[in-house]
């Protein structure tokens, strides 16, 4: 098996296939402009096909679908059939804001998708306006209506300090009603997130105090695999998550590296530099040649980006407004979290 550095298996691989996003949630992008990847540069379904196949070969078996926005890019469920062909790949997953999702969702989950995340930080519609800067809550609850009690379905909800931390048990509650298992995220410091301070991110122990201020006694749950969150139980059974890459960052476990949506492979979310898979499969390259890049990156793979962070004595948002527009490639929405 593949490992890099640290001892750690190329397992997991996040497939960004657009940088375009329709809503404008303040802790991804919060600028009025941006710079957008070239038309001609996004790999096609038969491009990304190729470069899963070498993915696949090195030890890859987890693929999730992200964007930006990945609704957004057309004919998507096609991509999702011609994955889910493939032997070997134990699932496939999709991370999207749920505004397309009523269209959708139930052709994706027909074309063979495993696992479905939608993100919603909010139930209420005025602070979903001002938090995405678009107003429609409706369809995002629109669309969960439609994938509701799908199998492993769950709930991103950013925690976000002066917010949405009075309603995170109203997350829980609302999760448990339409069958999906919530998970809180630490507002990280990363891409996008430019206007990110440490007194923004509500930590994994104040969470777990809101939500049991609201909902009664917590139990923690064994970890039994090496995803992002941790897992807790309420009395009435309902399971939720919290994923504390602020305050306990799970680097010495990250399987995860992500392909951008133009061919940029970058291993972790805080790396400031990528490999560029789309030059030489346009120019031809084998797929042992492939390989052998891919072999190459993971195999020197040494980062422990949140770790890192968090050892800072002084932490602001990890890119500046300019870098970013310098180059897209470093944001968030770029990237697919
Ligand atoms: P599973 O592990 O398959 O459940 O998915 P996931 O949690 O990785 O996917 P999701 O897209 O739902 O991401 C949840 C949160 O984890 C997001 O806020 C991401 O920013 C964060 N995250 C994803 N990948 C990484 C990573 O490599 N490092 C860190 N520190 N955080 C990550
Ligand atoms: N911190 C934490 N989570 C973030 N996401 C986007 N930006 C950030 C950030 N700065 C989340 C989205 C989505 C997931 C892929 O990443 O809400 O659920
Ligand atoms: Fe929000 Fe996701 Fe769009 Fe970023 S990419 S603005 S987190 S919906």
């Amino acid at each position: 098996m593949l490992t890099d550095v640290h001892q750690r298996p190329l397992r997991n691989l996040r497939l960004s296939v657009t940088d375009r996003c329709n809503l404008r949630c303040s802790y991804c992008m919060p600028e009025e402009e941006y710079i957008w990847l070239q038309r001609e540069d996004l790999l096609s379904f038969e491009e990304l096909g190729t470069l899963v196949d070498v993915f696949m070969g090195l030890g890859v078996e987890k693929l999730r679908l992200t964007g930006g926005e990945p609704l957004l890019r057309r004919d998507l469920p096609d991509l999702v059939a011609a994955l889910a062909a493939r032997e070997g790949l134990r699932e496939i997953a999709l991370t999207t804001n749920g505004l397309r999702l009523a269209e959708a969702g139930p052709a994706l989950l027909a074309a063979g998708l495993g696992r479905l995340t939608v993100s919603l930080d909010t139930l209420r519609p005025e602070r979903f306006k001002v938090l995405t800067r678009r107003d429609d809550l409706q369809s995002v609850l629109a669309g969960l209506r439609a994938v509701a009690h799908s199998p492993r379905l769950k709930l991103n909800a950013v925690a976000l300090r002066g917010v949405n931390e009075d309603e995170l048990g109203d997350l829980v509650r609302f999760g448990r009603e339409i069958g999906a298992e919530v998970r809180f995220i630490e507002y990280m410091d990363v891409g996008g997130a430019n206007r990110w301070t440490p007194d923004s991110v509500v930590c994994r122990d104040r969470i777990l105090e809101l939500v049991g201020a609201q909902l009664g006694p917590i139990e923690a749950l064994e970890a039994d695999d090496p995803a992002p969150a941790g897992r807790y139980r309420l009395a009435d059974g309902t399971v939720f998550g919290i994923v504390a890459s602020v305050s306990a960052p799970f680097c010495s476990s990250c399987d995860r590296s992500r392909l951008t949506a133009d061919g940029q492979w970058f291993r972790c979310l805080y790396a400031l530099e990528g490999t560029d898979l789309r030059g030489p499969l346009r120019g031809g390259a084998s797929r042992a040649e492939l390989e052998a890049l891919v072999t190459a990156g993971w195999t020197a793979r040494a980062d422990r980006g949140a770790e890192e962070r968090k050892a800072l004595a002084r932490r602001d948002g990890s890119l500046t407004a300019e870098a970013g527009r310098d180059d897209p490639h470093l944001q968030m929405h770029t990237r697919g979290g």
